[in-house]
């Protein structure tokens, strides 16, 4: 891979790269093409990593279809895909504990322990297969974009994180490959994470956080069936939470619930 890439670079094309856990959805499609606006030669890597799995079972559930992800992603102008085996992928391989700072402390951090140190481990040795010139994440997972930025930072790894919005579905539900695995009743029921959203949305800025933590919790309320692990409003750019807006102009409610058999999150940025 690394090679490929190296000549890609020689004859003049720059890299982008699209990591994902494959279960290819619309949200992924989308960092493709956002990829080759700016890069003649686009890569997509699919890997289910087990370092940034804390379930067993969702790791199991996690959805597989290589053949049908390969199929789509030769429809969408991508030019390499890059699938590699734990074992090769981790050959010789030490995991790093890197320093995550305060942005794993919140929210995804304490309810998945392990999981960021898992992500960033197999990213660091997905860029090293691949040597990207931009790598492309979606905003969906938010906590997970923000520490690769600033992980990529303070590594100093030569390549550019790109962020990418969320892509949803027509009622809102933020595209996800966890979603194949709703039944009809929860894929409905899920909705209600972007309904809370946008009720903080529409209160942001207007009213004091608690008032509105209360407005989205009464929102909520109205599925008692699904089980809210944490809602919040954070700093758009550390996700530290808040308890006061202050003087920005910007934040991110964030929100994580169990929907049925899956574990969903979801957020949405907040403009003053
Ligand atoms: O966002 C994902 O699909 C995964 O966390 C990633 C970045 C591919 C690492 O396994």
């Amino acid at each position: 891979m690394a090679e490929w890439s190296a000549r890609s670079r020689r004859e003049g094309r720059s890299v982008g790269f699209v990591p994902t856990m494959g279960a290819l959805h619309e949200g992924h499609l989308a960092l493709v093409a956002e990829a080759r606006r700016s890069h003649p030669s686009v890569v997509c890597s699919i890997f289910v990593n087990p370092l940034q799995f804390n379930n067993l079972n969702d790791l199991e559930h996690y959805p597989r279809q290589l053949e049908a992800d390969r199929a789509l992603l030769l429809k969408t102008g991508c030019d390499a895909l890059f699938a590699p085996q734990a074992d090769g992928l981790f050959a010789g391989f030490v995991p790093t504990t890197y320093s995550l700072g305060a942005i794993a402390s919140h929210w995804e951090g304490p309810s998945r322990p392990g999981h960021f140190q898992g992500v960033v481990n197999v990213v660091e040795r997905l860029f090293h297969y691949v040597r990207p010139d931009a790598a492309y994440f979606g905003e969906k997972d938010r906590q997970q974009l923000t520490l690769i930025r600033h992980i990529a930072e303070q590594e100093r790894w030569p390549v550019r994180i790109v962020p990418c919005p969320t892509v949803r579905e027509a009622d809102g539900l933020a595209m996800s490959s966890r979603n194949a695995r709703l039944n009809a009743k929860d894929r409905q029921k899920a909705t209600i994470l972007y309904r809370a959203l946008t009720v903080a949305r529409e209160l942001g800025f207007q009213h004091p956080i608690p008032a509105v933590e209360q407005a989205v919790a009464a929102t909520l309320a109205q599925e008692p069936d699904v089980v809210l692990d944490y809602f919040g409003i954070a700093d758009h750019d550390t996700l530290e939470p808040l308890t006061q807006w202050g003087d920005r102009s910007m934040a991110v409610a964030l929100i994580a619930a169990q929907v049925g058999p899956v574990r969903l999150i979801d957020n949405l940025t907040l403009v003053r």
